[in-house]
């Protein structure tokens, strides 16, 4: 048998590979983690730096200009995300997001977009690429982001009322700036794009029905997300949740819906999805914390810097970036990720529920959201 040899400084994994691989009939390989849960989304972050301070991600008082952010050189290069990305598909993956903070601050992207489009599975499908982005770079960008190859974008907006959401990007940036970046989109076809709500109860839960009512009849899918607990948020309580079930009662107050699939999540997806029984469309919701869905979760997340995190809520990151190299990846690359992988049991959101008295607080302390992209 070959003997695989690893850096020096990286860790020996002495017992790998793990178990024994198992390929579906049409040659591609079933990475499945301890609970049966294939590898399938790669969430690919490009940068931790962000140009909005949201106050529930990067509160302003922390994450000032002094706050030790990665340096560029600490980065993965192009060539690097690529290798990473190529590792990811040979074991399952057939969509990549990539997310930041925010990536769009992340220079040449398209380049990188580029590169990741031309990406196909073992069995010859190409691979998606979606992105998740703040929407203030994007009516600049979207005309390069589409003709490099991306498939589709998420926008995350939490207000449509310029005076809240100015409030809680933390850096007073307007509103519309982003409605013209989610046109922008449409336009070029960056389709079908999703606008993202993270609810806080008493913040902004006077926006449900204002922007729904914005984006009927539009095509745009907007999903309302409970708050949680992730990242650095110690004062987080499941007392400032909206659940998904009170945020489509006051929506249905206005716009009837019908469930789409019963009003769960597809398998491997986040979002129940509901159509508008007059026809203006779709609307879903995202109910990590009322109703987790850990048992099919197939995401994976790697930051900027190279570490691979099993779940959202993980505290340790994996380091791939000792595999990179050329001599290594990507097979040396993907036995790493495969042992992981295979090992996995995270299902926090559930432990959550599991452990949860009537106030709900954070369980344990985890990695922040701007590393891991969200
Ligand atoms: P598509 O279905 O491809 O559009 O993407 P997605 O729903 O996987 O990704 P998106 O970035 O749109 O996720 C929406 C939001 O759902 C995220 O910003 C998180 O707040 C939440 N979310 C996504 N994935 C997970 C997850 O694995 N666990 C938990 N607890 N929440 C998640
Ligand atoms: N709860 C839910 N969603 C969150 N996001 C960031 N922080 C939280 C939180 N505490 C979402 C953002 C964006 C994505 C990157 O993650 O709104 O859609
Ligand atoms: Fe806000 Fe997203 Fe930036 Fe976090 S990464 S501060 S949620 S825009
Ligand atoms: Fe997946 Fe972790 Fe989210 Fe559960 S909490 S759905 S395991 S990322």
């Amino acid at each position: 048998m070959e003997t695989i040899l690893y850096p020096a400084h990286a860790p020996r994994l002495a017992d790998m590979p793990a178990t024994v691989d198992v390929f579906a009939g049409d040659g591609t390989e079933v990475c499945e983690d301890t609970l049966a849960r294939p590898l399938k989304d790669l969430r690919l972050s490009v940068i931790d730096q962000c140009n909005f301070r949201c106050t529930y991600c990067m509160p302003k008082d922390i994450y000032t200009k002094d706050y030790p952010f990665m340096e560029s050189s600490e980065r993965l290069s192009f060539d690097q995300l690529v290798t990473m990305a190529r590792a990811f598909v040979q074991l399952g993956v057939d969509k990549i997001r990539i997310t930041g903070g925010e990536p769009l601050l992340r220079k040449n992207l398209e380049k990188l977009i580029e590169r990741l489009a031309g990406l196909s599975t073992p069995d010859g499908r190409q691979v998606k690429i979606a992105m998740t982005t703040n929407g203030a770079l994007l009516a600049a960008k979207a005309r390069a982001l589409k003709d490099a190859g991306l498939d589709r974008v998420t926008v995350s907006l939490d207000s449509q009322d310029d005076a809240i959401f100015k409030r809680m990007n933390g850096v007073g940036f307007a509103v519309d700036k982003v409605l013209q970046g989610i046109e922008a989109a449409q336009a070029v076809g960056l389709s079908p794009i999703k606008v993202n709500t993270v609810v806080q109860k008493g913040v902004n839960d006077s926006q449900i029905v204002s922007l729904a009512r914005h984006f009927r009849h539009t095509g745009v899918n907007l999903r309302f997300i409970e708050f949680m607990d992730v990242g650095g948020i110690g004062a987080w309580s499941r007392t400032n949740v909206i659940t998904s079930a009170e945020a489509r009662r006051m929506i249905e107050s206005a716009f009837p819906l019908i469930p789409h699939a019963g009003g769960k999540p597809a398998s491997h997806d986040t979002a129940s999805r509901f159509y508008y029984t007059d026809g203006a469309g779709e609307i879903g919701f995202i109910s990590s914390v009322s109703e987790p869905f850990c048992g099919s979760c197939t995401r994976v997340r790697v930051s900027s810097d190279g570490k691979m995190f099993l779940c959202l809520f993980a505290n340790h990151g994996v380091d791939l970036r000792p595999y990179l190299s050329k001599s290594r990846a990507p097979q040396g690359l993907a036995d790493v990720i495969r042992h992981h992988w295979q090992r996995r049991d995270n299902r926090y959101s559930e432990l959550r529920s599991e452990k949860d008295s009537a106030a709900g607080k954070k369980i344990y302390p985890t990695v922040r959201m701007s590393l891991v992209g969200g």
